[in-house]
């Protein structure tokens, strides 16, 4: 272990479950407990749980548990000795390190990957600005509009036409092969297995997190080739979908309202010309942790993507997904240019300016969009429009919204607002029901899928692997179980666990207990956040009088040897329970072997 278990305990004694939690997710009480909107799916109703008792999380609805550091190994996607390392940060811990911890057994480091991410920035950025060849990049920016200072700030560069100068930079820098392809810097051969320069005669955009890390690189050609632009894929330092371009910058600026692009150069063109509070995604749709995440820093956004058909409809979709998570939302829509990078270029900044101020609300920009498509004049086509409409007004949360517009619609048809309003109330009802139904669809499903996949030899025989999350659960909670069991006054023992994963758990936690003690927190050391979720739920019925007890415990510990034989009855005949038990004990392994576990 590299962390010495007293820090570990230490960190965790340090660092209170509400407040590391109440820093992402409002909680409220509830009796003893304290409740908010999990961060781990969308919903609108708490389900998500911090307990008094033991500071431990769960969401009802999701299935997500786990203690304080399996909440930030999911939060902030890192892995157990990172997720120590932030805890220990925010509460003035100090781990003591050793020399060789860089390496340490568990792959690659996200501070690794960050820090090499730093000299491949300075790298690409010494070729942009000082080598011979990066004179066409040069050109290239300059024709693109970019001054030298908005260049520096984004601090954009250039990698060469070369398959092995970025690689050759890192390692002589100390960085591995390893490293840099899984900090997806390099690309690995597939006829020599060595790693190559990824990005290659692109001008580099790197991409910078709220705490200005350099966590991913975006590259662009500079002609009309094809792919346009090279992005880094999800990395031990960066994912996609939780991260948005220029947002280091913009979070300081969008209190009051925030832009929202589709590409980086419409980013950078925006904050050169005075609107330091544009973002983008990158290189994909926005999705629902991209809302969740703007919905912590700003309370409007407006939305400014292409004009074209491609980027109206991704518009539609961002409305949407802003709109779920309580953000009021702007359409801009330009006039004689693709983007907003040409429409400063075309137009000059103070003509953005007026279009963010007359941007219409989503709304405004449907009604144009569906009373453009029909003729109204005819009755027929208007009974069409008016459906539409009222089907668009039933997607807007607030009531004052949908009466607005109800009144809007109804003028511009000339129908009674009445009439549009009732039909968008029963449209919405009708949606609200589907959607609950969907969600708890989603909901069981990936739980089911969840646990399948956390346990899969649990679906083999249902009865006893109840009875294994029973001895489990309790186990974890109550000292006197993990006692009894070294002291021998329970009949149990690893090999009587039905699946490999209760065997496994049952080690660990016993492990754990002979060695200086047992904290549920060090399992997270060797179960993933998944896992630790499994384990969650194991305890959480164990804790009702019902489910507790040496009764319950013995019991469930007959159910499993009983369990156990039976199953062994059905596969063999005449061998001693020994041996059959460990026969059955191989098939197991072998069926996990054989789906590549
Ligand atoms: N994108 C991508 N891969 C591509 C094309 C686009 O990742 N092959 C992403 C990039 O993040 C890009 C954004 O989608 O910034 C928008 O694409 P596009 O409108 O084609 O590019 P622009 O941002 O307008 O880039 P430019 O102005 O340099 O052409
Ligand atoms: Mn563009």
């Amino acid at each position: 272990m590299k962390i010495p278990r007293e820090v570990i305990e230490e960190i965790i004694r340090r660092n209170d479950i509400t407040q590391v939690v109440g820093t992402y997710v409002t909680l409220k009480p509830a009796g003893s407990n304290m409740v908010g909107l999990c961060p781990f799916h969308s919903e609108n109703s708490p389900s998500f749980t911090v307990f008094g008792s033991d500071d431990h999380f769960y969401c009802f609805g999701c299935g997500t548990g786990g203690d304080v550091i399996t909440f930030i190994m999911k939060m902030e996607n890192v892995d157990y000795p990172t997720a120590l390392e932030m805890l220990a940060k925010r509460a003035g811990v100090e781990i003591p390190q050793t020399a060789d911890d860089r390496f340490a057994d568990r792959g690659v480091k996200r501070e690794r990957v960050l820090k090499m991410n730093e000299a491949a920035a300075r790298f690409f950025r010494h070729c942009l600005t000082k080598e011979p060849c990066g004179e066409e990049a040069r050109q290239y920016f300059k024709k693109r509009g970019l001054s030298e200072g908005i260049s520096k700030q984004f601090y954009l560069g250039y990698a060469p036409n070369d398959f092995g100068k970025l690689t050759n930079y890192l390692k002589n820098l100390g960085y591995t092969e390893e490293e840099m392809i899984a900090g997806f810097l390099c690309g690995k051969s597939q006829k020599t297995g060595r790693a190559y320069d990824y990005f290659r005669n692109r001008v580099i955009f790197p991409i910078v997190d709220t705490s200005r890390n350099i966590v991913a690189f975006g590259g662009r050609v500079m002609d009309d080739s094809k792919p346009k632009y090279l992005n880094s894929s999800d990395t031990p330092a960066f994912k996609k979908s939780k991260n948005l371009f220029a947002l280091n910058y913009a979070k300081g600026f969008c209190a009051d309202q925030l832009i929202l692009c589709e590409g980086y150069m419409d980013v950078i063109s925006l904050h050169q010309a005075g609107f330091p509070n544009a973002v983008a995604t990158l290189g994909t749709a926005i999705t629902e942790e991209h809302a969740r995440i703007i919905s912590r820093y700003t309370k409007k956004v407006i939305i400014s993507y292409d004009s074209d058909e491609a980027g109206q409809k991704a518009a539609n979709k961002a409305m949407l997904l802003l709109g779920k998570v309580g953000v009021e939302v702007r359409v801009l829509k330009m006039q004689g240019a693709k983007d907003p990078d040409e429409f400063i270029k075309k137009k000059g900044a103070d003509a953005f300016r007026a279009l963010l101020n007359e941007s219409r609300t989503g709304f405004e920009y449907k009604l144009e969009a569906v009373t453009g498509k029909y003729d109204i004049s005819l009755v027929e086509n208007k009974r069409r429009a008016a459906d539409e409409l009222a089907s668009i007004i039933s997607d807007y949360h607030s009531t004052v919204e949908r009466e607005l517009y109800s009144k809007r619609a109804g003028e511009v048809l000339g129908i009674s607002t009445d009439a549009i309003r009732t039909d968008a109330e029963r449209i919405r009802m009708k949606k609200i029901r589907e959607l609950n139904n969907d969600q708890n669809r989603e909901a069981h499903a990936s739980l089911r899928q969840y646990s399948n996949k956390v346990n899969p030899d649990a679906a083999k025989n249902l009865r006893a692997s109840y009875a294994e999350e029973t001895l489990l659960g309790l186990m974890m909670i109550y000292p006197e179980y993990r006692e009894g069991i070294l002291r021998g006054d329970y009949e149990l023992s690893a090999n009587d666990f039905f699946t490999a994963f209760g065997k496994r758990v049952f080690d660990a936690i016993m492990d754990l207990e002979q060695n200086g003690g047992y904290v549920y927190s060090l399992l997270g050391e060797f179960f993933n956040p998944d896992e630790m979720s499994a384990l969650e739920d194991m305890q959480l019925r164990r804790r009702s009088l019902a489910e507790n007890g040496p009764e319950v415990f013995n019991a469930s510990a007959d159910v499993l040897k009983s369990e156990m034989r039976k199953q062994i009855a059905e596969v063999t005949g005449g061998q001693s329970l020994e041996d059959k038990l460990a026969e059955k004990r191989r098939k197991l392994e072998e069926a996990r072997k054989k789906r590549g576990e």
